[in-house]
């Protein structure tokens, strides 16, 4: 039996019937390495992360108790709120109260948010991080400094028949963020990095769909491409580690770590594919028949394009496409001497998501004094995207409006070509 009706309803602050149930229903461990167990909660219910991404598959909060013939460690908490169930579900392995060791890879209430449940029933352990990641401690949780042991590059810590090693890994995609390594075992934790926003009943990666490498790049596209050269970084380090298993903090462990690597190599710093994404809004339609006829000369010309209408596109959908793409075309009407809100919005994230492909063009349709795709061009700019062509007509689209869409396709997609 596993808990997952039970830790929705914990979220949502219920104690009644099934928080009952929760305190007799047995749920699930697993034994991810000899003396090393899994021991996080799925999240089946929630459905939007950061309050700006979708969750269509809720997410789990991955926590991993290591078992020393000495000390005992627990590697990231949970998110606030399910705090009983993981006491729960340590309490199945060794009493809670012997943990000697909180590690805290990343101070992100996700996975922090439970260390101060553990502290005080596990009145002597003491939380493991970085320099700053002590102070975030303090700073979120109220850790006082005596019950913290910071670490830096390199550090062990033995548990007697388990070694941790800690391994900096900043802006993984907080500051004070590390990732920490069981020697013996071969198991990276790197807490939100190699992480999915995925639920599921199997935690092995080898055992869940094909939807977990889309997953895992849209939740790298959100929460990782901003900080893709730290990503290379750490990349390197992890490589060097040669991991037999990968154990992040969201979604499923990875028992052959090679695909997830090979993905973020592509993702971090391999060729951009020849991919163009548009993303536009229309009123009243003539931003969109520009829109379709810079789609098509980008297609004709053999370049794979991907057009988003942002009245209806999941932004993160939209993140996922960029992180490989080539080339990015923005279009707008102008409103009220400016660009669309829902244009202004997507513009701002691309302009500072990091994203490689940093070739751009604006259009856009206006009334009377325009001004929209001048806007959008500036902030690309600042952004360090080169804007390779802009095209803003009056009114709806005539012939020689068409004609000079085209060629703005047709110019995007050679020069990516
Ligand atoms: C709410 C609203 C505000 C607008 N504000 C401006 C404006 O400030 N300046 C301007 O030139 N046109 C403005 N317009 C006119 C539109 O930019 C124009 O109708 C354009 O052709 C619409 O393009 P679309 O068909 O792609 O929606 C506005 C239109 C609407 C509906
Ligand atoms: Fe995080
Ligand atoms: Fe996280």
């Amino acid at each position: 039996m596993d808990v997952r009706i039970c830790s929705a309803n914990m979220f949502l602050g219920g104690t009644s019937y099934l928080g009952e149930l929760c305190c007799i229903m047995p749920s699930k461990t697993v034994e991810i390495s000899p003396d090393i167990f899994w021991v996080g909660v799925e999240d089946w219910n929630r459905r939007v992360f950061d309050a700006l991404i979708p969750l269509p598959y809720g997410t789990s909060y991955n926590a991993y108790l290591i078992v020393g013939n000495d000390k005992i460690a627990l590697v990231d908490t949970v998110n606030p709120g399910f705090e009983e169930v993981l006491l729960e579900k340590i309490s199945q392995i060794v009493p809670p109260e012997r943990i000697d060791y909180v590690v805290m890879n990343h101070a992100e209430p996700d996975h922090a948010g439970g260390i101060p449940k553990v502290l005080e029933i596990a009145d002597k352990a003491n939380v493991v991080s970085t320099k700053l990641g002590v102070d975030m401690a303090k700073l979120y949780f109220g850790v006082p400094p005596e019950r913290t042991v910071m670490v830096k590059e390199g550090d062990t810590l033995s548990l007697g028949s388990k070694t941790l090693k800690f391994t900096q890994a900043p802006w993984l995609h907080w500051p004070e963020t590390m990732f920490t390594y069981a020697l013996e075992d071969q198991v990276l934790f790197p807490c939100d990095f190699f992480g999915s926003h995925l639920t599921s009943d199997k935690l092995f990666a080898d055992e869940v769909s094909g939807i977990l490498l889309p997953e895992a790049k849209r939740y790298y596209a959100e929460i990782m491409m901003p900080f893709a050269a730290f990503g290379q970084k750490a990349l390197d380090k992890v490589k060097a580690l040669n991991p037999k298993i990968i154990a992040p903090s969201h979604g499923p462990v990875y028992r052959n770590p090679q695909p997830i690597i090979e993905a973020y190599e592509k993702w971090t710093r391999g060729p951009l594919e020849k991919k163009v994404v548009v993303v536009y809004v229309s009123m009243w339609g003539s931003t969109q028949t520009l829109e379709r006829t810079i789609t098509k000369a980008i297609s004709v010309n053999g370049v794979e394009v991907v057009p988003y209408n942002l009245t209806v596109a999941d932004l993160s959908h939209i993140l996922r496409d960029l992180v490989d793409s080539s080339a990015v075309v923005i279009g707008t009407p102008t409103v009220l001497g400016g660009a669309h809100p829902l244009v202004l919005y997507a513009t701002e994230l691309i302009a500072s998501f990091g994203i490689r492909g940093k070739v751009a063009a604006v259009f856009g349709s206006y009334g009377w004094g325009g001004g929209a795709v001048k806007k959008v061009k500036t902030r690309l700019q600042e952004g360090g995207f080169e804007v390779i062509d802009t095209l803003e007509i009056r009114g709806p689209p005539k012939p020689e409006h068409i004609e000079k869409a085209f060629a703005l396709g047709k110019a995007i997609a050679d020069t990516i070509s």
